[in-house]
This record gives C-alpha cells, sequence and structure tokens, in this order.
C-alpha cells in the first residue's frame, strides 16, 4: 500500500456542519417556487455546485426559469445562506477535526482543502480554521465538479504529492467518486450504506485518529 503523504478534505459536512444551512436555503427557494425539497433530495446535492443543484432542484419541482432567473435564484439562496452561516463560531467545527489536523501536522502529512463550495475561505474564516490547510482548491478554482476528480488532482499538484499517496476525507456520494476517479485513498464521513464506494468509512472524527488510518493502509 502506498504511504499516505497528504490528506485532502471536503468542507462541508466534514470539517463543518454547513449541511444543515445548504438544506434550509435550499429548502425555502423551493417552497417559494411553490415545492418542497426533502432531506432525501438534499443529500443528492451534497459536494454539487450551486448551479448544478440549483438544476437539480428545478427538475424536482418541475419548475422552468430562464437563466437570469437561475442566476437571481442561486444569488438568493448564497445570500440566506451566508446570513444562516453568521451564526457560525469555531465551536461549530466538526468533533475531533482539529485534533486530527493537529496530528497530521505533527506528523509532517501536507493538508489541502477540496471542496465544491465558493464560499469555503469565509467559511475556514468564521470557524478560524484557515490556517490548517495548505492549499484551498474551492469552488472559484475547478472547472469540473465532484465526480470529476479535478478538485483533488489540483490540491495534490499544489502539494506535489502524487495521487496515490493521498487519503481524501468526504462525506459526498459525488466527492467519494471523485476522490476514487482521482486514484486517492477515500475515507467517507457518515455512513456505509451511503457511502458504499469509500475504501474506509467512519461517522466522524472524534474517534478516528491517524493511527487509525495509517494502521488501515498498511493492514
Ligand atoms: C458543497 C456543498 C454543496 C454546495 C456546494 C457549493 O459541495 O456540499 O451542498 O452546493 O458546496 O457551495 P456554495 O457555497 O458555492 O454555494
Ligand atoms: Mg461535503
Amino acid at each position: 500500500m502506498p504511504a499516505i503523504k497528504a490528506c485532502l478534505f471536503d468542507l462541508d459536512g466534514v470539517i463543518v456542519d454547513t449541511a444543515k444551512f445548504h438544506y434550509i436555503a435550499w429548502r425555502r427557494l423551493a417552497n417559494d417556487l411553490g415545492f418542497d425539497l426533502s432531506i432525501e433530495e438534499n443529500e443528492k446535492l451534497k459536494g454539487i455546485s450551486r448551479m448544478e443543484s440549483l438544476e437539480i432542484i428545478l427538475a424536482i419541482g418541475g419548475v422552468q426559469l430562464s437563466e437570469e432567473g437561475k442566476l437571481k435564484r442561486a444569488a438568493e439562496k448564497n445570500v440566506r445562506y451566508l446570513e444562516l452561516c453568521q451564526q457560525m463560531t469555531p465551536d461549530d467545527t466538526l468533533p475531533g477535526v482539529r485534533l486530527f489536523l493537529d496530528e497530521l501536522k505533527s506528523a509532517s502529512i501536507r493538508t489541502g482543502l477540496g471542496s465544491a463550495s465558493k464560499n469555503a475561505r469565509i467559511i475556514l474564516e468564521r470557524i478560524d480554521m484557515l490556517s490548517y490547510f495548505e492549499t484551498i482548491v474551492d469552488g472559484n478554482r475547478v472547472t469540473k465538479g465532484k465526480p470529476d476528480p479535478e478538485v483533488f488532482l489540483l490540491g495534490a499538484a499544489d502539494l506535489e504529492i502524487s495521487p496515490e499517496n493521498c487519503a481524501v476525507f468526504e462525506d459526498a456520494v459525488a466527492g467519494v467518486q471523485s476522490a476514487k476517479a482521482a486514484g486517492m485513498m477515500a475515507v467517507g464521513i457518515g455512513e456505509k450504506s451511503v457511502l458504499t464506494e469509500a475504501d474506509l468509512v467512519v461517522p466522524g472524527f472524534s474517534n478516528f485518529h491517524l493511527a487509525d488510518l495509517l494502521s488501515w493502509k498498511s493492514a
């Protein structure tokens, strides 16, 4: 098994629980357009870019909008989302995340963020975690969304680490697929029944340490 030299992290649902805010903001948009958005439908939006998410939601509601209308609705959703994010503090960082990143630093394992979000830097600033990542690949940089491997390949290239030496932490099906397409180890954060393509699935970082990751690789 190749050694792990870098860890790349998704943001939403891995570092911080913003998924609930995305859901509230998308659901309000759906409600404004006259339909509802279930939790199951929302699951399909995880890891998916803002405009692609909007297209999926419009298809669910059977609503058609002009290009201008789509941009307006997406902008409205983002304003609501960022309003909700205002209430976040460093305490909203998911349990165990900081400790895990500290362990990586002590072991000289490189760190990067790979997120579809255009708000990644704003969110990291809010939770005071910007300095934990040596590179940030966000929605402003990628041209192809997850499940395309671009986001994680760019992260690995920034860190000058070969993809086979990278492990990716992801809570979304599309994100796990992106990691696997990049030729990286994929650690799913969530449930095995959902993240079926991940190499390893853990509920979160609370009881997960670097030693667990390294021993899994050499197993
Ligand atoms: C992440 C989230 C998605 C979100 C996407 C774009 O991947 O999981 O739910 O749609 O980022 O986020 P943004 O902040 O740019 O709207
Ligand atoms: Mg995510």
